[in-house]
């Protein structure tokens, strides 16, 4: 198992992986592999934190990331990240692939000086690696609120101090589904149907902290 900076070689193997991997989990059918495809080539995109996992010839797991902006209550602007898309294919999920992404990533961010890593996703995945919700460091989205998704990595110890603060996520994830299933016509037909994982995204989408 090797991870590795992902080359431009890779790209349509990590979409074709990445389709796999959200397929039908949290709606039917998905868009993330369109997401990949786009966030290379947008501005807060960050190539250094561009990673897969290859095992026998094959990339097996996708982390990427973007830069997001955090807004103090005193004016204060700060660069933070995100990661995602990030996935491991169905077959090698469970062995501990996407926590060394994650490992591996987390240390090169720190290392970049970034204060924290920010990203909207379900809690069981990522508690583990010491995300709290934003409303432990009082980050809340852009309207002030503390969706259950909202999960915060502080990097620098004490770095969130008692100020309030709003997070604003690059405008990549505003994707257009209408493209995203255009872009989808590309890969081979795959049937989109019901599952239960789809019931509890969206309760965790509408659910939220105070
Ligand atoms: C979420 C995702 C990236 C996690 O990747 P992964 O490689 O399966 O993650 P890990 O193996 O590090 O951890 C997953 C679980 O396996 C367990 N595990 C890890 N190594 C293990 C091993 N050798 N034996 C048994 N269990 C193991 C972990 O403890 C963890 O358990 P938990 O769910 O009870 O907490 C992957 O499941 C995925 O791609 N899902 C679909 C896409 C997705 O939802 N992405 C995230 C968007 S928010």
């Amino acid at each position: 198992m090797n991870i590795r900076l992902e080359t431009k070689n890779d790209y349509a193997r990590v979409e074709e992986l990445t389709r796999e991997a959200f397929w039908n989990l949290y709606t039917p059918g998905c868009d993330e592999h369109y997401l990949c495809h786009i966030l290379r080539g947008h501005k807060d995109f960050i190539k250094e934190l561009d990673y897969v996992v290859e095992h026998n010839g094959n990339i097996i797991a996708s982390i990427m990331y973007s830069y997001s902006y955090l807004f103090g209550d005193d004016q204060e602007k700060v660069h933070t990240v995100s990661f995602g898309p990030l996935c491991v294919h169905p077959d090698h999920q469970r062995k501990g692939i996407g926590t060394a992404l994650i490992e591996k990533t987390r240390s090169i961010v720190k290392k970049m000086g970034i204060p924290a890593i920010i990203i909207y996703g379900d809690p069981h995945n990522y508690c583990k690696h010491g995300f709290k919700n934003g409303i432990d460091y009082q980050v809340s989205n852009m309207d002030g609120e503390y969706p259950l998704g909202l999960l915060v990595l502080e990097l620098q110890p004490g770095f969130f101090g008692n100020k309030k603060w709003k997070i604003k996520q690059s405008d990549v994830f505003n994707l257009d589904h209408e493209k995203a299933l255009e872009f989808d016509n590309r890969f081979e037909e795959k049937e989109k149907k019901y599952k239960y994982s789809q019931e509890l995204f969206k309760m965790n989408i509408r659910a939220f902290l105070r």
